[in-house]
């Protein structure tokens, strides 16, 4: 059980009032995290570019940072973790890593349930960018069922040959809230036949993180992914910093995105050859977000502390953390999470015309619930909910895609999210308004009908 009236004084927000449930699209930062920028500005010096103290110490701290989220994912070590703005920025990167391997006739394989974020990019690979340099790569879209939001595995095993270098895929929805078995859409990966440069078989698996490792202990190992791409401002962080977890190998083998300083072998730059350095270190060209990194790293370790209560034992600290803690306190947020999420749909339920997309009640999901009602524009839902201090987002969520294939027109719904620090009250608050606001709605609109059949009857 979470203990979610003491987390909730690290944040200001609960003061101000605000029913925070718009966390899908990014967290709120606790008090501690916002102190730590303070804090970090009496060593204030950039990284790996300097001998003074402060720099020695910014470097110390910016390296631990990537063995603190290599733990968090149960990555083996930091150099398979490089750091970008956002996941966005991360999955474009492999794209622009693997640009040069992509050989005539190859696919890639994605869904119609994702992110814009993992989907425009490989539209852009296959239509505008390898066109241009005589290589047709095809982008393939595996359907999902549009009453359970279960992407549809037959039509994605069809989609996946020999010629498939990659699959990229949701590891939870944005807006449907669905949850793909990852381990099966491994094996399907792995057993597409497709012969990899390095020698290696199978197509690469590229996991879209952002809202699975948020919400729910993800491992990398277990998983087998080659690639996990999360965000840290969905994650108590402030905004600014993104994550790529690949394997080392791949890293190794593969071309940078950038180019420029730090990301070259020291001293080995001549004007005929140039050496790159060692991982991670090869992906962070350009003075990288050095504090941004610094406490986006401690927000996890303060996530633990928050969870667990008690005396502060993570935060602040380099204390190695072991895969048990964070599966277990990530555990405890997901249980937490879902019962706030049953809630709301519970809460729901006697709306009229109301309707939820995505798996039903008992199925695993990401916490949060997109919904329409008939009759509503969402737009002017989230709007009404605001006037109710309730936060939450209408439109098409970046899932494009999935909001045109259920046929909705404008693409748009309307969504609650929710986080480790909602608790009962926000779920009714939110719920009751959305409540509020249909039966209101629907008054006025009967009201309307009246007085206009009125005047039709006195003309
Ligand atoms: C599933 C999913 N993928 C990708 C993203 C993009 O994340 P960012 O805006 O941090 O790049 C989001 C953001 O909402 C998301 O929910």
């Amino acid at each position: 059980m979470l203990d979610v009236r003491r987390i909730r004084r690290h944040f200001d927000f609960p003061a101000a009032g605000r029913v925070v449930t718009n966390n899908a699209a990014s967290t709120q930062p606790p008090r501690e995290l916002i102190g730590l920028y303070r804090e970090l500005a009496r060593s204030y010096e950039n990284v790996h570019r300097g001998q003074s103290s402060a720099s020695q110490r910014t470097t110390d701290a910016f390296e631990a940072s990537f063995d603190t989220i290599a733990a968090w994912i149960n990555a083996p070590s930091r150099r398979s973790i490089v750091t970008y703005r956002n996941t966005t920025e991360a999955i474009n990167a492999v794209m622009y890593s693997l640009l040069t391997e992509f050989r005539d006739g190859d696919n890639v394989v994605t869904t119609l349930m994702e992110h814009n974020s993992d989907f425009v990019p490989w539209y852009a690979l296959s239509r505008e960018i390898l066109p241009r340099l005589g290589r047709r790569v095809e982008c393939r879209l595996a359907r999902f069922d549009h009453a359970s939001g279960r992407l549809d595995l037959d039509h994605l095993a069809d989609l996946i040959d020999d010629r498939t270098k990659l699959v990229c895929v949701t590891g939870a929805s944005n807006f449907l809230g669905t949850k793909p078995p990852l381990d099966l859409i491994r094996r399907l990966s792995r057993d597409s036949g497709y012969a990899q440069p390095s020698g290696e078989n199978g197509s690469l698996l590229l996991v879209d993180g952002a809202q699975l490792v948020p919400s729910s202990p993800v491992d990398v190992g277990a998983l087998d992914v080659d690639y996990l791409a999360f965000s840290f401002h969905k994650m108590l962080a402030p905004f600014g910093v993104g994550v790529l977890y690949a394997k080392e190998h791949l890293l190794e083998a593969s071309l940078p995105f950038l180019y420029g300083g730090d990301m070259i072998a020291t001293g080995r730059v001549s004007p005929d050859r140039v050496d790159y350095n060692d991982l991670p270190w090869k992906y962070s060209a350009g003075t990288p977000n050095i504090l941004g990194t610094i406490v986006s790293a401690q927000a996890l370790r303060l996530t633990l502390d928050l969870v667990q209560g008690g005396r502060p034992s993570w935060f602040g600290t380099e204390r190695p953390i072991p895969w048990e803690t964070v599966a277990s306190c990530m555990g405890t947020v997901s249980r937490h999470t879902a019962a706030m999420t049953e809630l709301a749909r519970k809460r729901l339920r006697d709306v009229v015309g109301l309707r939820v997309y995505g798996p039903q009640p008992g199925v695993d999901r990401s916490p949060l619930l997109a919904f329409n009602v008939d009759g509503f524009d969402p737009f002017w839902l989230a709007d009404g909910l605001n006037e109710f201090g309730v936060e939450s987002r209408a439109g098409c969520h970046c899932a494009t895609l999935a909001h045109r294939d259920l046929g909705l027109i404008p693409p748009a719904s309307c969504r609650l999210s929710f986080a480790l620090y909602t608790n009962a009250d926000d779920v009714e608050r939110a719920t009751e308004a959305v409540r509020c606001l249909t039966s209101r709605g629907r008054r006025r609109t009967r009201a309307r009908a009246d007085d206009a059949g009125a005047r039709g009857q006195r003309r």
